[in-house]
């Protein structure tokens, strides 16, 4: 189930973004090396039920602005069941939901005899957590320092650890503290390379009202503006352009309707089973509103995913990429060592980093040379050659 490959892809993407970036390299050398960040930062952003064609239904000047300085991918493949917990995890382990042990929002655990509950804000059980180890820890482990701004379990002790810095979960905290507290945290004399954001909306009035209803209209706006903040508060700080900001979403969104309705208790008998969670996967009765937890191959129920920053290249879209590999995209930015995972790591997403490698590289090749030309010149002078007069 989880492929090992630590070892032999790093030299299979040397050997790719090598061969691929050498033309483009040798037109931007300065830039490149300029560009190359003294230490690896990244910030990832989770805009909660985020549809990926959101940017398409109102104006969205922000996003816009992020995509023309970054890279897009226009179809990620999240994983089943499309719910916050189960894809929050997957963003920060690379697992699916089975491997990592998230299947749901709403869990029973019949050897435990313990639920686990979204609704009830149930989730500081450490056990439903450490089926998998997420990026948090091994980050720590490796020296590093996290900071999270209410991520789904990041206030929640996994393998005896929490993020460096978190906040407790309160949905009551506004965007602007949240972003307020990380801008702190990357700024601070003991810096975090690695910072998580998360924000409620629009999955919230995307329940209530339904992706297609027009009054979604203000609600994507109000993201967009939000992003627009993060992103004038990162330029304040001079931190936007020097860290990887990767700006995603758990899911998206579809409209539920009651003509598309399988009454459940025409099949079973009520006293046969008890509902754990009201999910599609389940059976409930949906008004005309909207719902997810649907099968993750329908395009209604992909996130959108914008990163910008050093390592990525600018005004550049990719076609798809599994959820499952946000996490060895994660760790390679880090440079952090993934754990054992269900994700690939893509390098044409990132030919900056790999410039910049073949930067250090034309560099040292540059070095070399002139030393060798000193040299051999100081031995011609020495021996009186034809060269030197
Ligand atoms: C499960 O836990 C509940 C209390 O939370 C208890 O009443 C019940 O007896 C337990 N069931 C088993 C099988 O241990
Ligand atoms: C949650 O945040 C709000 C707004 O900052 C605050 O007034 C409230 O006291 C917080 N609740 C808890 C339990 O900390
Ligand atoms: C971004 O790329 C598109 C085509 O892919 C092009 O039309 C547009 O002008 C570019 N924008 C910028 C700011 O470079
Ligand atoms: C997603 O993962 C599946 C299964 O590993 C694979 O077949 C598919 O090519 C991946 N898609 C992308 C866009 O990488």
């Amino acid at each position: 189930m989880l492929p090992q490959k630590r070892g032999q892809i790093p030299s299979r993407i040397a050997m790719n973004c090598y061969w691929k970036v050498l033309p483009i390299f040798l037109l931007f050398l300065p830039s490149s090396l300029s560009l190359q960040p003294a230490r690896p930062r990244v910030l990832l952003v989770s805009f909660d039920g985020f549809r990926w064609d959101y940017i398409y239904k109102v104006s969205t000047p922000n996003f816009h602005y992020a995509m023309e300085n970054g890279v897009r991918v226009k179809q990620v493949t999240n994983v089943f069941i499309t719910k916050t917990y189960p894809n929050h995890y997957t963003m920060v382990t690379g697992l699916y939901a089975e491997s990592h042990g998230m299947v749901a929002n709403e869990m029973y655990d019949p050897i435990l005899n313990e639920t686990f509950s979204l609704n009830k804000m149930d989730v500081h059980n450490s056990k439903f957590w450490e089926e998998a180890s997420p990026i948090w820890v091994t980050n720590q482990k490796e020296g590093h320092k996290t900071g999270a701004a209410m991520w789904p379990g990041t206030d929640v002790k996994i393998h005896g650890v929490f993020p460096t810095y978190y906040m407790p979960y309160n949905e009551s905290v506004s965007f602007e503290d949240r972003v307020a507290r990380l801008i702190d945290w990357f700024t601070s004399e003991e810096p975090i390379n690695f910072g998580l954001l998360y924000w409620e909306q629009p999955d919230d009035m995307g329940h209530v009202l339904g992706p297609e209803n027009p009054l979604m209209g203000p609600v994507i706006s109000d993201i967009d503006k939000k992003l627009g903040y993060l992103i004038s508060e990162l330029k304040k700080a001079k931190l936007w352009g020097a860290i990887n900001v990767i700006i995603t979403s758990d899911h998206g969104m579809s409209q539920s309707s009651s003509e598309r309705l399988i009454e459940l208790d025409q099949y079973v008998n009520r006293g046969l089973y008890t509902v754990i969670d009201h999910s599609p996967a389940v059976a409930i009765l949906p008004k005309e509103v909207g719902n997810h937890g649907y099968d993750n191959i329908l395009p209604e129920m992909h996130p959108i995913f914008v990163a910008v920053g050093p390592a990525f290249r600018k005004n550049a879209t990719r076609e798809g990429m599994n959820a499952t590999d946000l996490y060895p995209l994660l760790c390679h930015l880090l440079g952090i060592n993934p754990l054992p995972n269900n994700g690939e790591y893509h390098a044409n997403a990132t030919p900056r980093s790999c410039t910049a490698t073949v930067a250090r590289l034309i560099m040292l090749g540059t070095i070399f040379y002139l030393m060798l030309k000193i040299s051999l010149s100081k031995k011609n002078n020495r021996g009186g050659s034809a060269y030197g007069e």
